[in-house]
């Protein structure tokens, strides 16, 4: 559990760890070279965690030293996740373009929804097909098989990131090539590529709709430094706008923040972009933010929905909020009205009313970034909240108590 005394301002500096949505497909890849990798500043995340347990399953030495993932892909001899594994961690569905083009087989449980919504993997299914494996996904089940992947033209119907990411994967070992449009264009995609192409792939066009592979290069050995995690800095930015004061984020990237920069800044945030890292400083009541609407990047991003709101809770006029990523992402909002929050929901749309004060209270968390939200809300309440079910914010980040108590927050960890 946390303990939160609010009212302190944030101060000083902090610095991101690696991506998780990057982090995570990247561990995948290393499947594909059929040799060493070099997985450099990894955050320390039980979801990493769960990905090496997958890659030891399926036959790879893999070492973990700090923020250094080491991992040997040369000995893998199976082609098969485990339910248990499948249920640490939905985005598990990751290793399927890998495995099919590394082995030819993928036996795996379907990975189910989560707190978030159904979850489908439709689009991953349909491109995997496209590129020629026979996909049996009957009876909660996913098996594929193929001979031999072949490089087709993939238009994803939505521009999904795991899909994105699944056929990029699958296509590096594809006979020909491939082509996806509609892709997702989110930087984590261009984190992949960059790793890919350290291997000796060939891979063109992340970063926007349109990504170019060129299948069956020869790959080999790679090491590689994970992108900073930008839904993390768009964290400690909601925090710095629901505390009050001035922190620097030494190693944002605020080409990744442009969405978030630009709502928090029509709070009345006033944020300096450097080179690399960006100073963000809040000194009066926030103002109500009329039109959030989340979108695929370089849209205002689903991960930023319910810190932000957290940030705009003691706003001055109404902010709207329309989640169209996902069917079920309010779920923090019950927990943030014991504050005394005036949020309504209809679907999609969330009204956040401005109150001139929130108390503290007692919570849990409903899903990561919504237990985020629960924390950005509770620093700038009166009086003290206590924050329960924290393996869902240990998922995706690996300091924030640490971080947040730097920057001056009144923030610590017991157990229960
Ligand atoms: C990734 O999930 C992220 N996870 C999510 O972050 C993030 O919210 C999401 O992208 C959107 O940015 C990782 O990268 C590990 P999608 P992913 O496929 O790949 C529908 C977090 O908090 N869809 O872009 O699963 C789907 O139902 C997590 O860090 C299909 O219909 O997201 C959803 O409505 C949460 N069929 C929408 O697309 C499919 O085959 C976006 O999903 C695939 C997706």
């Amino acid at each position: 559990m946390f303990i939160v005394s609010g009212g302190n301002k944030l101060q000083g500096s902090v610095r991101l760890s690696g991506a998780k949505n990057s982090v995570l497909p990247i561990l995948a890849a290393s499947l594909l070279n059929r040799g060493e990798s070099l997985i450099e500043n990894c955050p320390d995340l039980s979801d990493v965690q769960a990905s090496m347990e997958i890659l030891c399953h399926l036959g790879c030495v893999v070492k973990k030293d700090g923020k250094t993932i080491y991992i040997d892909s040369r000995p893998m001899n199976r082609c098969d996740i485990p339910d248990e594994l499948m249920r640490k961690m939905r985005s598990s569905v990751i290793f399927l373009g890998p495995i099919l083009a590394r082995t030819g087989c993928v036996d795996m449980c379907m990975p189910g929804g989560c707190e978030l919504g159904s979850r489908p993997i439709d689009l991953h299914l349909a491109a995997m097909r496209k590129m020629g494996a026979n996909v049996d996904d009957s009876g909660g089940a996913v098996k594929c098989s193929s001979l031999k992947l072949r490089g087709a033209e993939i238009n994803l119907s939505f521009p999904s990131v795991g899909a994105t990411e699944n056929t990029m994967l699958a296509a590096c070992l594809a006979e020909g090539d491939t082509v996806i449009t509609n892709a997702a264009c989110e930087p984590e995609i261009e984190d992949l590529q960059n790793y890919l192409c350290a291997m000796g792939a060939k891979v063109y066009g992340a970063g926007t709709s349109t990504v170019v592979i060129k299948g069956n290069y020869e790959l080999h050995d790679a090491v590689h430094s994970v992108v900073p995690d930008r839904i993390v800095a768009a964290t400690y930015m909601s925090a710095v706008c629901s505390a009050g004061g001035c922190v620097t984020i030494e190693n944002a990237v605020p080409a990744h923040l442009k969405a978030i920069t630009e709502v928090l800044s029509a709070a009345g945030c006033v944020i300096k972009e450097m080179p690399l890292g960006i100073v963000i400083e809040s000194y009066n009541r926030p103002k109500a933010v009329p039109h959030i609407r989340t979108a695929p990047y370089p849209g205002f991003p689903t991960d930023a929905q319910a810190p932000v709101m957290a940030a705009l809770l003691k706003a001055e006029g109404a902010s709207v909020f329309v989640e169209t990523i996902f069917e079920n992402r309010y779920r923090h909002v019950g927990e943030l009205m014991r504050m005394g929050a005036d949020i309504r929901t209809e679907g999609r749309a969330a009204v956040v009313f401005g109150v001139e004060n929130l108390g503290g209270a007692v919570m849990e968390c409903t899903d990561l970034r919504g237990g985020a939200a629960l924390v950005v809300a509770a620093l700038g309440a009166e009086g003290e909240s206590r924050i329960c079910e924290l393996k869902h914010i240990d998922r995706g980040y690996d300091s924030l108590e640490k971080d947040l108590k730097n920057m001056g927050a009144a923030i610590k960890r017991v157990e229960i």
